[in-house]
């Protein structure tokens, strides 16, 4: 099975894969990504992932090339010629080679890049033992709504919960409020409503986050799009975390101290199920 990637009009194997070094991705983080789970060779919410990608495109002013517009074909021929069956898809575009200099190039063409990689194995008992997490502050930018490639921030925020024993970090603005994970949005169970962030400049809107709130509604839960406070966090009766590659994860432990009852709750085991049966029915 090749790691495959594409670069810039070609197909390649990922070992054999090369951008320049006055890539403004590489010196600016001037770039926007996706990343597409697939299963069993199938793209889950790839038109969801391609409508964000154009909506971070153009939150940078960054203008989709002809190729670009054509991603989706290409990340599905990537992945057909890779033949990994549960892959990771990531998708990039920066705003291509330049001499460095901070404003934007005057001809700079994006630089494409597409990779495919297995997806990791869940550890078979993270669902059913859930995860720890902590809070550190939100120190992004307020343009959080945009999936840039520049995620300084997120990395010293996951790396402060892998150096406590966590698994993920829960960021709070201006000391009020829960915005969402390093890489991960985050949910808080009350009085079987779900609770989450907004979206908005503060967020990335989550494909996740969408579907596991569109199967909440089904499911006759009340969904409560608003900021809540780390208190508010700390004594729901559930919380958990979701992203495309980590699904529906249930937290059970915050800064140290048990939520709820310190195990994953049966709300989150309710949502869990219905994620994983909606991806098996959208990729049948
Ligand atoms: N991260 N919030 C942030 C800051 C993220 O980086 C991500 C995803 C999410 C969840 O979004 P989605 O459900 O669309 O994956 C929320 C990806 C997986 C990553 O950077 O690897």
């Amino acid at each position: 099975m090749p790691e495959i990637a594409f670069v810039n009009g070609e197909f390649m194997d990922l070992s054999d894969a090369r951008v320049s070094v006055e890539d403004r991705g590489f010196q600016f983080g001037d770039g926007v990504y996706e990343v597409v789970r697939c299963y069993h060779g199938v793209p889950f919410a790839l038109e969801e992932h391609l409508r964000r990608l154009e909506r971070s495109a153009s939150g940078i002013e960054l203008g989709i090339p002809e190729e670009t517009r054509r991603l989706g074909e290409l990340a599905v021929e990537a992945l057909r010629r890779s033949q990994i069956a549960e892959a990771v898809l990531y998708m990039q575009v920066t705003r291509g080679w330049a001499p460095r200099n901070h404003a934007f190039p005057e001809a700079a063409k994006p630089t494409v890049v597409i990779t495919v990689r297995p997806a990791k194995p869940a550890p078979p008992d993270r669902a059913a033992l859930g995860v720890s997490v902590i809070t550190v502050p939100d120190e992004r930018w307020l343009r959080c709504d945009i999936k840039s490639t520049d995620l300084l921030p997120n990395v010293m925020a996951k790396q402060k919960a892998v150096r406590a024993g966590a698994f993920e970090a829960v960021m709070i603005r201006d000391g009020a409020y829960v915005t969402e994970g390093a890489s991960t949005n985050v949910f808080a169970v009350k009085d079987d409503a779900v609770y989450t962030a907004p979206e908005g400049p503060r967020i990335l809107s989550g494909i996740t986050r969408a579907i596991v709130l569109g199967l909440a509604r089904e499911h006759g839960m009340p969904v409560v799009e608003e900021f809540f406070t780390p208190e508010f966090l700390a004594r729901a009766d559930e919380a958990f975390i979701t992203s495309t590659t980590l699904e529906v994860v249930p937290c059970v432990r915050v800064d140290g101290r048990p939520m709820g009852d310190g195990r994953p709750g049966p709300l989150t085991h309710v949502l869990a199920s219905a994620y994983s049966a909606e991806v098996t029915k959208r990729t049948a």
